[in-house]
């Protein structure tokens, strides 16, 4: 894999966000003037994709793909990716339009893309912190955490995290043409498939603060996707450690 990182586009998928996408966008221009940005609308009826052409025709930096209907941040965010990879980026960043993820953070997250395939910012390692969330989903993300923990053993505090960077490489590596989350569970996928290619897969603290502007989009149907989908992974892992152990056999004497 080549190392150096120049290009780096930041993906951010839109779904009635018409208030927040200026914000962020300002400040990913003002803390990494450097990053292109590509805005994913999913035709938000709020007119997010008519503001998302105005940024777009007062900056060359910023990019716009339309997209016909409501298709879930997991479809939004592969378009995404098709896109910078044909476009030669080096590095792909995921984050939220509604400021969550704070712009002024991203640096630390291409600092660490130096030497790692995929960095999560990470809410829930020494450092990380959430800022106003109510308990209900401080309880869900932390719960959705340990279950994830629990069922696919991976080293990774934050599975379901949504600001991240991938090295380009990293991602053709994936199988993305193979990923079929739709949801938030997208997260849980890509990191799954970045451990099990034996990738290098780091976590930094962010502080992720929850947003003053607009509704989140997080819903029963996310929610059941993604415990569906988790637990059909998490058999599958076991399972697969379960085969590994029994076939694993004492050696003949002339293997000795
Ligand atoms: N294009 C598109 N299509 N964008 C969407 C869709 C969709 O169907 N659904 C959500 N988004 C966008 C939102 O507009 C926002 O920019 C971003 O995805 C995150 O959505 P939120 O609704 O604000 O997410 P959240 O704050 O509840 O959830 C956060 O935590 C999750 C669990 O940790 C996010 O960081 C998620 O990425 C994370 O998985
Ligand atoms: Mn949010």
């Amino acid at each position: 894999m080549s190392d150096q990182i120049d290009r780096v586009l930041v993906c951010i998928p839109t779904y009635n966000e018409r208030d927040n996408l200026p914000l962020v966008v300002r400040r990913i221009r003002a803390a990494v003037p450097g990053a292109d940005v590509l805005v994913l609308d999913d035709s938000s009826p709020d007119g997010t994709g008519d503001v998302a052409d105005e940024l777009a025709s007062a900056d060359p930096q910023v990019n716009v793909l339309h997209r016909p209907a409501k298709q879930g941040l997991g479809m939004a965010y592969l378009a995404g990716f098709r896109w910078g990879l044909d476009r030669g980026y080096d590095a792909l960043v995921e984050m939220d339009a509604d400021g969550s993820h704070q712009p002024e953070q991203l640096q630390r997250l291409l600092d660490a893309l130096e030497r790692a395939d995929l960095v999560i910012g990470s809410r829930w390692v020494k450092g990380g912190s959430v800022v106003n969330w109510p308990l209900h989903r401080k309880a869900l993300s932390v719960g959705g955490n340990l279950y994830t923990r629990a069922l696919l053993g991976m080293p990774v505090h934050d599975a379901t995290a949504g600001y991240r960077a991938y090295r380009a490489d990293a991602l053709r590596a994936m199988g993305l043409e193979q990923v079929a989350s739709q949801g938030y569970c997208f997260q849980v996928d890509l990191t799954r498939r970045a451990v099990r290619l034996g990738l290098r897969v780091v976590e930094v603290p962010i502080t992720f603060v929850e947003r003053e502007i607009g509704d989140s989009k997080m819903s029963g149907d996310i929610m059941r996707e993604s415990l569906q989908r988790i637990t059909v992974w998490g058999v599958h892992h076991r399972a697969d450690q379960l085969r590994g152990l029994s076939q694993r056999r004492e050696p003949t004497w002339h293997e000795l």
